[in-house]
Order: structure tokens, then C-alpha cells, then sequence
């Protein structure tokens, strides 16, 4: 009923609108009153993690683009080497794990046969087990050495969403533990990194402001057949999970790419009219940005129509978008937690356009419970 969808359309839409307090829940209680940082359910050792010489994610859909997400984060402010791997490709590989091996498993649902099985594979090589899970007491939390709980809450549509925010927050948590109890360089910016994660509720709520712009741009699309995703750095994974729920969502064609990667192929998919969303990495002393602006230079130079992600105040990306969709100022690595927001948004009000059932989209499970 409306009610129980808080009087939005979908579970989906009402979960997408939820996750300002979503992440707001998965920070509370992460930081002692000196500062430091404690993730109390973890049940790892720090000797035990300061051990850990590489990092394995394995995860399935979603899951696997948050994983994509704190590869980035875990390798920048810890140093440990991480490889992201989906679940169903790890286990059938003979990957190389060992005792000081940390596998990190993150389901939302917790129940996802590939990555159960994953787990089990990886704990018969004594390797141990961190699970990033949603769901209380499924099983593969309870098959796991040890766990960080995200505080979604139950997640109805299909689709994953507030999910999907969360896990990024718990593994943000994670690398910024992994750098406290290894006492990286990044150990003493801890402070100020969290100080930008708290943030984020409020930096999210006024994507969801800005709603009423993507919802216009979704309905102009409602003829659209193919669309691409640009990103790269943390905007790599973004520009994945964008095309993955408008596939999932509006039935489309819809792909993601790394946009350093347009001249090896995905730039002969541009032609008159092709909607190309780019996700644009904040403004920095790094080239990111400047890069990813000659990526919408080359694409909108055949053709593309241009639908850009942009930080506030970023005014070098207006010549070269066609249409322009703000995000809050925030780093980096934090900025798949903005930058995702308004591809949600799309995508649901582009299946809505469409007719099609957005909270059970044809031929999907919620938990994949089969192989
Ligand atoms: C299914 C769902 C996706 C989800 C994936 C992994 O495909 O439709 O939304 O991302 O499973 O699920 P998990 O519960 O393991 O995160």
C-alpha cells in the first residue's frame, strides 16, 4: 500500500529518499570519544588484521560495484593490495589465498549463492572471512570470521539502493580502520575523512532536492534505446552501477565505461543523438577532471549528447555538457555516495515512464538463492 511506501510509487523510490538517514544510521557509534575509530561487531583482531598482506572482495551485482568503490579507498589510505572479484568467477578459479589473506564479502541480502560459496571456498584455505552484510543473522555473516553490519534497514525493491550507500559507507569504515590499526600516513587524517562521511546525509539530501531535474530528463529519454556511462577513478564504478539499474529497471540497453578506455572501443558506439551520462570527478590537483573533460570532448565531437555529473561550481564542464546535473562538493573517493543518487533516480522514473513494474523488475530476484 502507499502507506507502507510512505506515499512514493515504489519501494524503490521511498528506499532511494531513505538513504540520507540509511548512511546517517551506518555511522553512528564508529568513533570513541578520543577520536579513534572502533567498529565493535568486527570481531577481527587488530593483530590479526595488521597481518593481512592482501585483500580479496568478492561480491555479486551491486555489491560488486561497492567493492569496485573500496578497492579504490582501501588501497589509497591503507597501502594493502586489493583485488575485487566477482563471486561467481572467484570461486571456479583456484584463487591464490593463504592465512594472511583477508576475503571481504559484501551481500546486502546475505544469502547470494555465489558469495556463500565463495566464503566457504576461501575459509577451507584458512584465509579469513570479513562479511559486509544488511541482514542479521543470514547466512553468510553467520559463515564469516567476522562482520560490519550495514543499517539500511530492509531493502523491498529489487533494485538495490540504500544498500548500495551503505555497503560504501561500511567500506569506507573499513579502510580507514585498516589504516588506524596499521598506523598508515592516512591514519592521521582519519579525523578529517570521517568528518566528511558525516557529511554525507546532508550532501545526499540535496541531490534528492534536485529530484524534479532528473525526473524531467528521464522522461525525455523515454525513446532512448542505448545509453553509455562514462566515468572513471571512483567514478568508475558509478558509471557501472548507473547502466546496471537501468538494464535492471527500464529493460534498456545501457553500458558502463571507464572513460579512459573510450578509444579502445566504446567511442565507435557514439553516434548523433547517443545519450552519454559522465560522471566528472570533483575539480583537484590530480588530471582526473581535466581527463575526463577530453573524454566529453571526444564523445560530444561525434555526436553524443552529453548528460554530465558535476560538481557545484565546477564552470569548466559547461561548454561541453549538454545538460548538467550538480553534485555537493565532496572528495574523491567519497563521491560515488552523491554521484550514484540522481542514476537512481533515473533509472526509476525512467521505468515508471515506461510502464514497467520497478519494485519487481521481469525475470529478477531480490537474492539469487540458486547458482
Ligand atoms: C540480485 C539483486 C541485486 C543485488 C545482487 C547481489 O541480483 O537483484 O540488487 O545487487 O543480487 O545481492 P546481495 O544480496 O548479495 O548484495
Amino acid at each position: 500500500s502507499a502507506a507502507e511506501k510512505d506515499g512514493h510509487d515504489w519501494f524503490m523510490r521511498k528506499e532511494i529518499f531513505e538513504q540520507p538517514r540509511a548512511v546517517a544510521d551506518s555511522l553512528i557509534g564508529r568513533r570513541t570519544a578520543a577520536g579513534q575509530l572502533q567498529l565493535d561487531e568486527m570481531r577481527l583482531a587488530d593483530e590479526e588484521l595488521r597481518d593481512v598482506d592482501k585483500i580479496i572482495i568478492i561480491a555479486c551485482g551491486t555489491s560488486f560495484y561497492a567493492g569496485m568503490v573500496a578497492k579504490y579507498a582501501i588501497e589509497h589510505w591503507t597501502r594493502t593490495p586489493v583485488e575485487v572479484e566477482l563471486a561467481s568467477e572467484f570461486r571456479y578459479r583456484d584463487p591464490i589465498i593463504d592465512a594472511t589473506t583477508l576475503i571481504v564479502a559484501i551481500s546486502q541480502s546475505g544469502e547470494t549463492a555465489d558469495t556463500l560459496q565463495a566464503i566457504r571456498h576461501a575459509r577451507a584455505q584458512r584465509a579469513k572471512v570479513l562479511a559486509i552484510c544488511n541482514t542479521n543473522g543470514s547466512s553468510i555473516p553467520r559463515e564469516s570470521d567476522a562482520v560490519i553490519y550495514t543499517h539500511a534497514g530492509p531493502e523491498i525493491g529489487v533494485a538495490s539502493t540504500k544498500g548500495f550507500l551503505t555497503q560504501l559507507v561500511a567500506c569506507y569504515l573499513l579502510a580507514l580502520y585498516i589504516a588506524q590499526v596499521k598506523g598508515t600516513r592516512f591514519g592521521d587524517e582519519i579525523d578529517e575523512i570521517m568528518e566528511h562521511l558525516e557529511a554525507m546525509p546532508g550532501h545526499i539530501e540535496t541531490v534528492l532536492e534536485r529530484a524534479e531535474e532528473v525526473y524531467a530528463l528521464a522522461a525525455d529519454h523515454a525513446g532512448t534505446r542505448s545509453v553509455l556511462f562514462l566515468g572513471r577513478h571512483a567514478g568508475y564504478p558509478v558509471a557501472l552501477e548507473g547502466a546496471l539499474k537501468l538494464k535492471e529497471l527500464a529493460y534498456l540497453h545501457a553500458e558502463g565505461f571507464a572513460a579512459g578506455e573510450l578509444k579502445h572501443g566504446p567511442i565507435a558506439l557514439v553516434e548523433d543523438n547517443l545519450p552519454v551520462l559522465c560522471v566528472v570527478p570533483p575539480q583537484g590537483r590530480d588530471h582526473l577532471h581535466g581527463k575526463m573533460l577530453s573524454g566529453i570532448q571526444e564523445v560530444r565531437a561525434r555526436g553524443a549528447r552529453t548528460i554530465c555529473l558535476a560538481e557545484d561550481g565546477d564552470s569548466s564542464i559547461e561548454p561541453y555538457a549538454d545538460v548538467l546535473i550538480r553534485l555537493p562538493k565532496v572528495p574523491v573517493l567519497l563521491q560515488p555516495l552523491v554521484a550514484i543518487v540522481p542514476l537512481q533516480l533515473f533509472a526509476c522514473e525512467l521505468a515508471t515512464v515506461l510502464g514497467h513494474d520497478v519494485d519487481q523488475p521481469r525475470n529478477l530476484a531480490k537474492s539469487v538463492t540458486v547458482e
